[in-house]
């Protein structure tokens, strides 16, 4: 009772502290309004337990192959994308780092296990990398290594009572077939799809919740401002390509686990979707930050999501027009058919949803030009993506703003018929300090608005912090940490060291509070 009332008077003291720092914001008076009552409602009304997570909640960690395996050639692993990348173009990562060992995962697997029983995880979210399952990238050859290592992995987690949540693909597709296009080949729906049944039929019988792709946004766009692997400089048709085949992937994947696999093990499937919530500057931006939605949300989710399914029309006509007047004889956006839509629209179990930020949205003024990062989408629809001065800005495309959060996880609860959602990746990037007080407050006030929005009744089940412990962040290399855990990248043992989060982390899934 102690406890729970002085956090009750913590909750009152910050609170205090929002309205003090808010006070003069005209922009968000009327939010801090409601938040003032929410949370007298909150405190006052909410039965005697409001601050805890129900016993059913899920708390996870999450990680991807390429970032964390390392062993890049181990027996007849196959060459992937990164692999391609870091190999031919050293330059491009930050700091010339690459995953040829990364955290070594591939060996020290046990280690990992380890890790996630330290934080008292109920799930482990990993990737697997399809060179390795499948070293051709077709189901010809199917490695036994790799199925041996999958193997380990699921049945050591289950021993220790943490549930596997398997991404099938997370950003390393086999060099093989990005020598054939990739992601821009239509094929590639049979391809993954081909690859998606062996992972199902070696795995599915101890693997409930799968994420068949990771971040599709980023997976097709991420591409395009350089910092992903095949490294094209092609904005213009490559990422629409990309953005239809990898929906119609997914579907097919679905449809096909449908038919051969969910009567015998009834699992859950989903693709991971990317959100950062865009707040319009001012009531001007409303309209071209709902565009914005349709452009980086809606266009991935939409289809799979919306009771209509297809792009969504607003944005549709409006990169229709934009080509027609670029000269194009073509949509970039290719269409899809009626049998189409039928097949990608519902191919979804649950909200696989990945949070990492809010960014503020206005027109660009004239003569301003875009700045580099949040570059994907701003060109196409002449805007301006930035913090707020009242958030935490952590570098050019990061700012903690968690009320942001909980209006995406409303947004997500009106605007789709979801029965569940699962957060699948929300984190931090930051140095290097075993102290990251700064990722505790972070991780903290996330899970707070989650905690609000349960009580509102949006149906959130699980929450998986990125990343269990730092690893090769993509083109930045090792010069960014997410994780709960440090890594001595110098160090041939990959010693793994718990920062101050690991140890709140830990503390939040044994009390279930925050
Ligand atoms: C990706 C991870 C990445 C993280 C941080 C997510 O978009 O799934 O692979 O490391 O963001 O950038």
């Amino acid at each position: 009772m102690k406890v729970y009332l002085k956090q009750i008077v913590e909750r009152l003291s910050r609170y205090l502290s929002k309205i003090k720092t808010f006070y003069t914001n005209s922009v968000r008076k009327m939010y801090l309004a409601g938040l003032v009552v929410f949370s007298v409602l909150f405190v006052g009304c909410c039965g005697s337990e409001p601050l805890r997570f129900p016993t059913w909640f899920k708390f996870g960690a999450a990680s991807s192959a390429y970032q964390v395996e390392g062993a890049w050639n181990v027996s007849d692993k196959g060459e992937s994308i990164w692999d391609y990348l870091v190999h031919t173009r050293p330059e491009i990562v930050a700091g010339g780092g690459n995953g040829d060992v990364a955290c070594d995962s591939y060996h020290l697997w046990r280690r990992d296990i380890q890790m996630c029983e330290e934080l008292g995880l109920d799930t482990y979210r990993f990737s697997i990398s399809w060179s390795r399952l499948l070293p051709s990238g077709y189901p010809n050859i199917i490695s036994e290594d790799g199925k041996n290592y999958y193997n380990n992995l699921i049945d050591g987690l289950l021993e220790k009572g943490i549930e596997p949540v398997v991404t099938v693909h997370h950003f390393d597709l086999p060099q093989s077939l990005q020598d054939l296009g990739g992601w821009a080949n239509p094929l590639i729906v049979d391809w993954f799809t081909d690859y998606a049944q062996v992972v199902f039929s070696l795995f599915g019988d101890r693997v409930t919740y799968w994420v068949t792709i990771n971040e599709p946004f980023i997976l097709c766009e991420g591409v395009f401002p350089l910092f992903l692997a095949p490294y094209y400089d092609d904005p213009n048709i490559g990422r629409y390509l990309c953005n239809k085949n990898v929906l119609v992937a997914h579907a097919k994947a679905y449809r096909m686990y449908d038919d051969l696999f969910r009567s015998k093990y009834n699992g859950k499937l989903s693709l991971s979707t990317l959100f950062f919530w865009f707040e319009p500057a001012t009531p001007e931006d409303e309209e071209i930050t709902d565009l914005m939605f349709e452009f980086w949300e809606g266009r991935y989710a939409h289809p799979i999501f919306s009771k209509e399914g297809g792009w969504p029309v607003k944005l549709e006509k409006n990169l229709a027009d934009n080509a027609r007047m670029e000269g194009y004889s073509h949509p970039r956006l290719p269409p899809f058919t009626s049998e189409e839509i039928d097949l990608v629209r519902g191919t979804y179990d649950y909200f696989a949803l990945q949070h990492f930020t809010s960014r503020l949205v206005r027109r660009l003024r004239p003569g301003e030009r875009n700045p580099m990062w949040p570059l994907i989408g701003s060109s196409e629809m002449g805007i301006i993506m930035e913090s707020h001065p009242s958030w935490v800005s952590v570098n050019d495309w990061f700012a903690i703003w968690p009320q942001g959060f909980h209006k995406q996880l409303n947004w997500l609860n009106t605007t789709y018929d979801l029965k569940e959602i699962f957060i699948t990746e929300n984190g931090i990037p930051l140095g290097p300090d075993v102290d990251d007080t700064l990722r505790v407050e972070y991780h903290r006030s996330y899970l707070e608005q989650i905690l609000q929005a349960l009580h509102e009744g949006v149906p959130i089940t699980g929450y998986t912090a990125w990343t269990l412990m730092d690893n090769f962040e993509w083109v930045s290399g090792y010069t960014v940490q997410f994780g709960l855990y440090s890594v001595n990248f110098t160090d041939p043992m990959r010693t793994r060291t718990p920062r101050t989060s690991a140890k709140y982390y830990a503390n939040v899934t044994r009390t279930r509070m925050l």
